[in-house]
Formats: C-alpha cells, structure tokens, sequence
C-alpha cells in the first residue's frame, strides 16, 4: 500500500496481468534482451501491462474506484506480443504488439470513461500498450542483431481473461504491487 506522510494515499492503475506460463514466457525475453541492454529487469512476478494509469488518490475513493470496474462486458481477447523496442527518453526495454487489438482498445476506452466519469483524473498520454521487461536499459545497444529487433522466434500470445486494479508502493528494491480487485472478462474463449 502507498500511503503518503498523512497516510490517505495510495497509487492505483488497472492492468492486465499475466498468467504464470505467459509471465515466464515473457521473463526469459527479458533474460535474453539484458544480454544486450543491461539494466535491471522486471520481476516475473510483477511483470503486467497497464491499461488505465490513475496515480495517487485519497484511500477512501477506492470503493467508487472497485465500482467503477463492475459493470464492464469485454469479451475475452488474445494478444499476441510479436514486437518489441526500448524507449530512450526513459530507458525502458518493452515487449509490445504490431497489431493494438481492437478488444484491447475497447476495454482501455470504456474503462478509462467510466474512470473519468465517476471524478477520477486519469492519465491523458495515447494508450501504449506494453510489458516492461528492463528498466535502465542501454537502448542504444540496439542494433539489427539484437533479439529486440527482430520478431521474436515464438511470440508470446496472451489469452486475457481478467483484469485487474493495482496498488503501487515503490521502495528501494523496485515497486511492490498488491492486487486489490481482479474482474473476469466474459469468456467465450474455451479455457485452454
Ligand atoms: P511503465 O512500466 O512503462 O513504467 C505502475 O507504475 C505502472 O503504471 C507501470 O506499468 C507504469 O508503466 C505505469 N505508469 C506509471 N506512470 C504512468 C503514467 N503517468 N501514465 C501511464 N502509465 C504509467
């Protein structure tokens, strides 16, 4: 939990999170890519992408936050991360997808409207869907040799079920995530 000096605050943001197989899928890219980008690479346990980033709020909004995400009918979706890149500006080694599934979209934008809708600042930046797989990374290692440059061999594709609204307390060792409500997608995929 993230409490600020008065201890109200917490850092929230809905995400997709992997399942174990997916997240060690994604863990060893990352082991690969340090190879060639150093940095510290995220831990699969906390690998995720974001979907909505809110940011610090008052503790005692988090219900209308939970009640925010109730009445939202997704249909589960695959993603498939077949691309990578590292972001220079903050040094940040990335698995991401050639094609922005539409589902994906759908549920970033509803989600982000009823966010916006019960009071909530959110974040206004374009919706970049990506994994953090290293932080600190020396992106300018990237050449056409490097795995991040090319389609990896087997791509990892996700079958997303569930979402999920995180609380974010950064300590020396990284951010410590705890999920505080996970929500099911409507599943008309048949469970594999
Ligand atoms: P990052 O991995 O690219 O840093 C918890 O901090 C999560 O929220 C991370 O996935 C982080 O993305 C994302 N995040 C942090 N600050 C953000 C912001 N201002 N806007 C959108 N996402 C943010």
């Amino acid at each position: 939990m993230s409490l600020d000096s008065r201890g109200e605050k917490a850092r929230v943001f809905f995400a997709l999170w992997p399942d174990a197989a997916n997240a060690a899928r994604m863990h060893a890219i990352a082991q690969q890519w340090h190879r060639n980008f150093g940095g510290r690479v995220t831990r699969e346990d906390t690998l995720h992408a974001t979907l909505v980033f809110i940011g610090d709020i008052a503790l005692d909004r988090l219900p209308s936050l939970l009640a925010v995400a109730e009445g939202i009918q997704t249909p589960s979706f695959d993603i498939d991360f077949d691309a990578g890149g590292c972001w220079k500006h903050n040094r940040i080694a990335y698995l991401g997808m050639r094609q922005l599934p539409e589902a994906l979209q759908n549920l970033h934008f509803e989600l982000a409207a009823r966010v916006g809708a019960a009071g909530f600042e959110i974040e206004k930046r374009p919706f970049s869907p990506h994994i953090t797989l290293i932080r600190k990374a020396a992106c300018g290692n990237a050449t056409m040799e490097n795995p991040i440059n090319k389609n990896p061999a087997e791509p990892v594709t996700w079958t997303v079920r569930d979402f999920v609204l995180v609380k974010s307390r950064i300590s020396a060792n990284g951010s410590r995530y705890e999920q505080i409500g996970r929500w099911p997608l409507l599943e008309d995929k048949p469970t594999s």
